[in-house]
C-alpha cells in the first residue's frame, strides 16, 4: 500500500483509576470527538521518518518523548518481518499528552493499525492490545492495559486487569462535563506515588483502592438502571479516595467545587491525576453547558461534553 491510516480515540475513565493496578474492577468509556490518525506512506529512500507535534525527521534521531513509540515501531517492524522497510509515519492528534485521556495509548493503537494496514496483514483485537502493550510499559511501567482496551473499543469496557474487557452496556440519561486542568500529570509518576503511599501506609490505602472497586460495582448498577443522581455521588465518593491516595491537586479540587457550585451531581479526576482532566456528571444538557461555562468563566476553557449513550446505541 502507498499510504494508509489507522485510527483511535481518547478515553475517559469513569471510575476505577488507580486501584485497577491493584486487580479493582474499573469503568471507561471511548470519547469518539477526540482522534488520533497515523498514516504510514511509503518512502522511497528506504527512510524511515516520523512526523508528530513534537518531531520530524529520521525516527532514529527523535527525541526522548517518542522513545516508546519508536520502541513500538522496533517492535511491529520486526513482527511484520520489515526491519528495513522505507516509510513517513505520520501523527495527528487532538488528544492533549498528559492530561489523563489515553493519549499514548491512543497514539500506540493509531500505529499498529496503521502499520498492519500497510502491510497488508490482518489485525486480532488480541494482537493489538498485545502490540500496545509494548510502548505502554516503556511509557508507563506496569500499565494496566485499560488505556489500550478503551482507545481500541467502540463502546464502554468493564475492565479487569489480566481478563477479557467486557462491553459494558449501560442505560442512563446524563451528561458528562470533561474538563482539562491544564497542568500534565505523568501517569508513570503518579502510579509510583500510589505504590509508594502503599507502602507507607498499607492499611489506608488497601482501604481506599478495595473502596474503590466497591464503588466500580455500584457505579455499573447505576448505569444499568438509570441512577444518574446517584452515580454523581458515587463519582464524588471516588475522588475522596483518590485524594487520599495522593494523587489529585488542588487545581482539580477547584474545579470540583465550580463544577458542583452549578449544578454537577458529582465530580472527579479522570485518568492518572496530579493534573490531567477532571469530569463532572450533569442529568441534563442545560445544566452541563451551564458548568461548561462556569469552568470557562474560571479560566478552564478546555472542555468536551459527552452525552451517555443509551443502550439502543451501545
Ligand atoms: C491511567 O489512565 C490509569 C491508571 O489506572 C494507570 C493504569 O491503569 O495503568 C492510573
Amino acid at each position: 500500500n502507498v499510504s494508509v491510516t489507522g485510527n483511535s480515540h481518547a478515553k475517559i475513565i469513569l471510575i476505577g483509576e488507580h486501584s485497577v493496578v491493584y486487580h479493582q474492577p474499573a469503568i471507561a468509556l471511548p470519547l469518539p470527538a477526540v482522534q488520533v490518525h497515523a498514516e504510514m506512506t511509503a518512502n522511497l529512500d528506504s527512510k524511515q521518518i516520523l512526523t508528530s507535534r513534537y518531531y520530524s525527521g529520521d525516527r532514529q534521531d527523535a527525541p526522548i518523548q517518542l522513545q516508546g513509540i519508536n520502541r513500538l515501531i522496533d517492535a511491529l517492524l520486526a513482527h511484520l518481518a520489515q526491519p528495513d522497510a522505507g516509510f513517513t509515519l505520520t501523527i495527528k492528534s487532538d488528544l492533549p499528552a498528559e492530561r489523563g485521556m489515553g493519549s499514548s495509548a491512543a497514539t500506540a493503537v493509531a500505529i499498529v493499525r496503521a502499520m498492519y494496514r500497510f502491510f497488508n496483514v490482518p489485525l486480532s483485537h488480541e494482537r493489538l492490545l498485545k502490540e500496545v502493550a509494548v510502548s505502554e510499559k516503556i511509557i508507563h511501567g506496569h500499565p494496566s492495559g485499560l488505556d489500550a482496551a478503551t482507545a481500541s473499543a467502540e463502546t464502554p469496557v468493564w475492565f479487569i486487569k489480566g481478563e477479557t474487557p467486557q462491553p459494558l452496556p449501560f442505560h442512563l440519561n446524563g451528561y458528562l462535563v470533561i474538563a482539562d486542568s491544564g497542568i500534565h500529570g505523568q501517569t508513570g509518576i503518579a502510579v509510583a506515588n500510589v505504590a509508594a503511599y502503599r507502602k507507607a501506609h498499607p492499611k489506608q490505602a488497601n482501604q481506599a483502592i478495595h473502596h474503590l472497586g466497591e464503588l466500580a460495582q455500584q457505579a455499573k448498577v447505576a448505569l444499568a438502571q438509570n441512577q444518574v443522581t446517584h452515580l454523581g455521588t458515587i463519582l464524588t465518593a471516588a475522588q475522596r479516595d483518590l485524594k487520599q491516595l495522593g494523587v489529585s491537586h488542588p487545581v482539580l479540587d477547584q474545579m470540583m467545587t465550580v463544577a458542583r457550585q452549578n449544578g454537577a451531581l458529582g465530580a472527579k479526576l479522570t485518568g492518572g491525576g496530579m493534573g490531567g482532566c477532571m469530569i463532572s456528571l450533569a442529568a441534563t444538557q442545560a445544566d452541563a453547558i451551564r458548568i461548561q461555562q462556569a469552568l470557562s468563566g474560571a479560566g478552564f476553557k478546555q472542555t468536551w461534553l459527552q452525552p451517555f449513550l443509551s443502550e439502543e446505541t451501545v
